[in-house]
C-alpha cells in the first residue's frame, strides 16, 4: 500500500510541473556537481510525472542508463510518456516501493531522489538503502525540504496557515516534512563522503506561489479531510483567500527551503 498523500496522474504531474518550474534549476546544477555525466548508470528513487528521469536519460545519453522507481503506477505511466516522446530509449521503469526495492546483481554511479524521502516514515533505511546500490565511488544525491522554513515578505497569514497544517498532517501521518535539516547526517550515517551539501529557498512571486499552494491544498485536501484536521468549510474558505490574494509584484514568497546533500562511496582505492 502507498501512503502518499498526494496527486498521482494528471493533476499530480501539474503540481510537479509547477515545483519543477522552480526547483529544476537548481536540481539539474546540484545533479551535475554530484557527478552526473554521459555514459553512467543512474538509480532515481521516487521519479514521480518524470520531470528529473528526462533530464537524467538526456544526460547520461544511449551509453548510460537510468533505473526510475515509483510506488505509483499512474506515475510511472505519464513518466513513461514523457520520455518516450522525448525518444529516451535508455530509462527501464521499476514500479515498486522503495523500502521493498529489489535489483538483484545492480549496482549504479549516481542514485538519486527528490521530494520522496519526506513522504516517509523510515527515510534513514532507504538512504543507507540506496548507498548501498551504489559502486565504489559511485555518489547518493538527495534533494528534501524544511518545510517549517517557509518564508513570506511582508508576511502573509493563509500561506503560513496552510504551511502549519501540512506539517501537522504530516505529524499525524507520522512523517516529518522537515526531513531536509536530516540529510546531512543520514548521508553520513550511510558510510557516505560528503561531496556537496547546500541549502536552495528560490523566491517566487506571488502569481507562482498561489498557484503552488493552491494544487497543494487541492491535491492534500482529501488526506486532510480524512484525518480531521480540517473541514470542508475552512478549506473551502482558505482556497478562496488564497486565490483572492491581490498578485502585486512587490509580494514574494520563498519556498521552504531545500537541502541537496550528496556523498561518495570510497572508491577501491
Ligand atoms: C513529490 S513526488 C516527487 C517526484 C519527483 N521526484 C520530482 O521531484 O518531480 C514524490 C513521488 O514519490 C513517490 N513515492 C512516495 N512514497 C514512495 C515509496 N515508498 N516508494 C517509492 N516511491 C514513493 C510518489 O508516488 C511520488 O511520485
Amino acid at each position: 500500500m502507498n501512503d502518499y498523500s498526494f496527486g498521482v496522474g494528471r493533476e499530480g504531474a501539474e503540481r510537479l510541473d509547477l515545483v519543477n518550474d522552480v526547483f529544476g534549476p537548481h536540481s539539474r546544477r546540484f545533479l551535475m556537481n554530484a557527478g552526473l555525466r554521459e555514459g553512467i548508470s543512474v538509480l532515481e528513487v521516487g521519479c514521480g510525472s518524470g520531470n528529473m528521469t528526462a533530464f537524467l536519460a538526456e544526460q547520461v545519453g544511449p551509453a548510460g542508463r537510468v533505473v526510475a522507481v515509483d510506488a505509483s503506477p499512474q506515475q510511472i505511466e505519464i513518466a513513461g510518456e514523457l520520455c518516450s516522446k522525448a525518444g529516451h530509449r535508455n530509462v527501464t521503469f521499476v514500479c515498486a516501493r522503495v523500502e521493498a526495492l529489489d535489483l538483484p546483481g545492480q549496482r549504479f554511479d549516481l542514485a538519486c531522489c527528490r521530494l520522496v524521502l519526506m513522504h516517509l516514515r523510515e527515510p534513514g533505511p532507504v538512504v543507507a538503502r540506496m548507498a548501498g546500490l551504489l559502486v565504489a565511488g559511485g555518489t547518493l544525491a538527495c534533494e528534501e525540504p524544511t518545510t517549517s522554513t517557509l518564508h513570506t515578505l511582508p508576511r502573509c497569514e493563509v500561506f503560513h496557515r496552510v504551511n502549519d497544517l501540512f506539517l501537522r498532517a504530516g505529524k499525524m501521518a507520522g512523517i516529518d516534512l522537515d526531513v531536509g535539516d536530516r540529510l546531512f547526517p543520514m548521508i553520513v550515517e550511510a558510510g557516505l563522503r560528503l561531496t556537496v551539501a547546500h541549502f536552495v529557498q528560490p523566491m517566487v512571486p506571488i502569481r507562482v506561489a498561489k498557484a503552488l499552494v493552491l494544487a497543494g491544498v487541492r491535491e492534500g485536501l482529501p488526506a486532510a479531510l480524512r484525518a480531521g484536521i480540517v473541514t470542508r468549510e475552512a478549506a473551502d474558505e482558505t482556497l478562496r483567500e488564497i486565490a483572492d490574494l491581490h498578485e502585486a509584484n512587490t509580494f514574494y514568497y520563498a519556498v521552504p527551503r531545500y537541502a541537496q546533500v550528496a556523498g561518495t562511496r570510497a572508491g577501491p582505492g
